[in-house]
C-alpha cells in the first residue's frame, strides 16, 4: 500500500497464455488484489472471461479477487463467481433494477458487495446504497476494453462519493476503474479514491509488471507528499 492507497492490477491486459505467472508477479510486485473483468458481449460489447478463470486464479494467488461483473442479469450469476472464488462481488447499478437484494445476498455470504457506476451515471443512483456496500466503483471510461483514456469527469464523482461515505460515517472503499496511468494515479488517490484498478498501465510490453507496479507506487508516494 502507499499512503493507504491499494493497487488492484486488472488481468484484461494480461498475456492469457501466461495468466498464472503474470498473477504470481503481481502479487509478488505487492498488489493489494486481482481485479477480474467479466464481460458478457450485452452490458458491454464484447465478451471476455467466466467462471473457469476466476476458479484458475484462485489457485494461484492467496489475494482477494475483486470480481467486476460487466453483464446483464447479474442476479443470474452472483452465486456462481462467489462460488468459484470471487471475494469482492462488483455489480453495476444500470444492470440490475435490484442492486440492494444482491449486495445483502453477496454479504449474506460473508463476501464483500461492490456497487459500480458507468461514466453517464450520476453518484446519486448510488446514494441509499452505500450502508449495503462495501466498495463503490466509479468507471473512468467506458467499460469493455482496456487501454481507453481517462475520463476526468471521474474524479469529481470520487470526490463527492468520498464525501458522502465519509459524512455518514461508512467504510465503503471508493475504487476507480479505466484509463489509470502513472500520471493520473495520484490526482485519483486525491480525489479520494482508496484503490486503484490498472490493466494496461500494469500489463504492457514497455516493462515488466514488476517495473510497472514499482512506477505506480512511486507516483502515489510523490503525489501523496
Ligand atoms: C474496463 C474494465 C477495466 C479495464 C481497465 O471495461 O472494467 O477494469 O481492464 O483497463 P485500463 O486500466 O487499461 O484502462
Ligand atoms: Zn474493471
Amino acid at each position: 500500500m502507499t499512503g493507504g492507497v491499494k493497487l488492484a492490477p486488472s488481468i484484461l491486459a494480461a498475456d492469457f497464455a501466461r495468466l498464472g505467472e503474470q498473477v504470481r508477479e503481481a502479487e509478488a510486485a505487492g498488489a493489494d488484489s486481482i481485479h477480474i473483468d467479466v464481460m458478457d458481449g450485452r452490458f458491454v460489447p464484447v465478451i471476455s472471461l467466466g467462471t473457469p478463470i476466476v476458479e484458475a486464479i484462485r489457485r494461484v494467488t492467496e489475494l482477494p479477487l475483486d470480481v467486476h461483473l460487466m453483464i446483464e442479469q447479474p442476479e443470474r450469476h452472483i452465486g456462481a463467481f462467489m462460488d468459484a472464488g470471487g471475494d469482492v462481488i462488483n455489480v453495476h447499478v444500470e444492470a440490475t433494477r435490484h442492486l440492494h437484494r444482491i449486495a445483502r445476498e453477496v454479504r449474506g455470504r460473508g463476501k464483500l458487495a461492490g456497487g459500480c457506476i458507468n461514466p453517464g451515471t450520476p453518484v446519486s443512483a448510488l446514494e441509499s446504497l452505500l450502508p449495503e456496500l462495501d466498495q463503490v466503483i466509479v468507471m473512468s471510461v467506458n467499460p469493455g476494453w482496456s487501454g481507453q483514456k481517462f475520463i476526468e469527469g471521474a474524479l469529481a464523482k470520487m470526490r463527492r462519493l468520498r464525501q458522502m461515505i465519509d459524512d455518514a460515517g461508512l467504510a465503503a472503499e471508493v475504487e476507480v476503474d479505466g484509463g489509470v496511468t502513472v500520471s493520473n494515479a495520484p490526482v485519483c488517490a486525491a480525489a479520494g479514491a482508496n484503490s486503484l484498478v490498472a490493466a494496461s498501465a500494469v500489463f504492457n510490453d514497455s516493462a515488466s509488471v514488476t517495473e510497472n507496479m514499482a512506477r505506480l507506487r512511486e507516483a502515489l508516494a510523490a503525489g501523496a507528499k
